[in-house]
């Protein structure tokens, strides 16, 4: 699969792109992730990727034409096909991030994991020119209830749940386990813990030693956890998948 960022930003996007599990799977060529400048598909001198509003307002609009050829430009040259033949077997999914979209979820990320490539538009300023999310995008998407700056949080958040459920990405299957429980409020996963079996700290919140002082606050592990019964672990934790509000 490959995922195409269109941004002003780039430089974030790689940034992240290098890191940890992302640019392993990069390496062993599960994936290919690349942020592509959108100035880059101007053509005046100024490099302009945003104008004044029509009709007058605060801000500034982000342009369509430059969005227009980097989405043609990214096409063509990833899948030639795309567009000139409804036989094309190749899946891309143009996305276009704005607070105003339909709010993204594990689901999406499931069904766009089996597209072959994924464009992911960010926005910026006051707004993007609306023609681009009318004929340009198939899909308009938030990341939630709340209003950024930008689309690029947006983009490399769904890049990383999409990329963590293509086969290789996450070292062990069983990781991904936790996902095919899902619920309609959301998905569920049970609580973790790790040594020490217990964790105390003193008056003043500093970590120490456990001892049998009453003046210190001690975190122990579920005792069921402890215990190699597996059969009462799974019936704890299944028990214990809960949403937290
Ligand atoms: N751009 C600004 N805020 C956003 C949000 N919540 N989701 C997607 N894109 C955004």
């Amino acid at each position: 699969m490959r995922i195409d960022i269109i941004t002003i930003f780039p430089e974030i996007c790689d940034f992240y792109f290098q890191q940890s599990l992302l640019k392993k799977a990069q390496q062993a060529g599960l994936l290919k992730l690349k942020a592509h400048n959108l100035r880059d598909f101007t053509n005046d001198k100024h490099r302009a990727v945003d104008d004044k509003p029509f009709g007058g307002g605060r801000g500034m609009v982000m342009k369509i034409e430059p969005i227009a050829r980097a989405v043609k430009e990214i096409e063509k040259e990833f899948y030639p096909l795309r567009g000139k033949s409804k036989a094309s077997s190749k899946k891309s999914r143009i996305v276009l991030f704005s607070p105003r979209g339909k709010e993204f979820n594990q689901k999406m990320a499931t069904k766009w994991a089996k597209s072959d490539q994924l464009i992911l538009i960010c926005g910026r300023y006051e707004g993007v020119d609306e023609r681009v999310a009318r004929n340009l995008a198939d899909e308009i998407v938030s990341i939630g209830d709340y209003v950024l700056m930008g689309g690029e949080l947006p983009a490399l958040i769904v890049a990383e749940t999409v990329a963590r459920l293509l086969p290789g990405v996450v070292g062990h299957s069983e990781d991904l386990i936790g996902e095919r429980i899902t619920k309609s409020k959301g998905f569920l996963e049970y609580p973790q813990f790790t040594r020490p079996e217990i964790f105390c700290v003193d008056k003043k919140g500093k970590a120490c030693p456990p001892d049998s002082s009453s003046k210190q606050r001690c975190w122990r592990v579920p005792k069921v956890l402890l215990s190699g019964n597996h059969k009462e672990i799974d019936a704890w934790r299944q028990k214990n998948s809960k949403v937290i509000e």
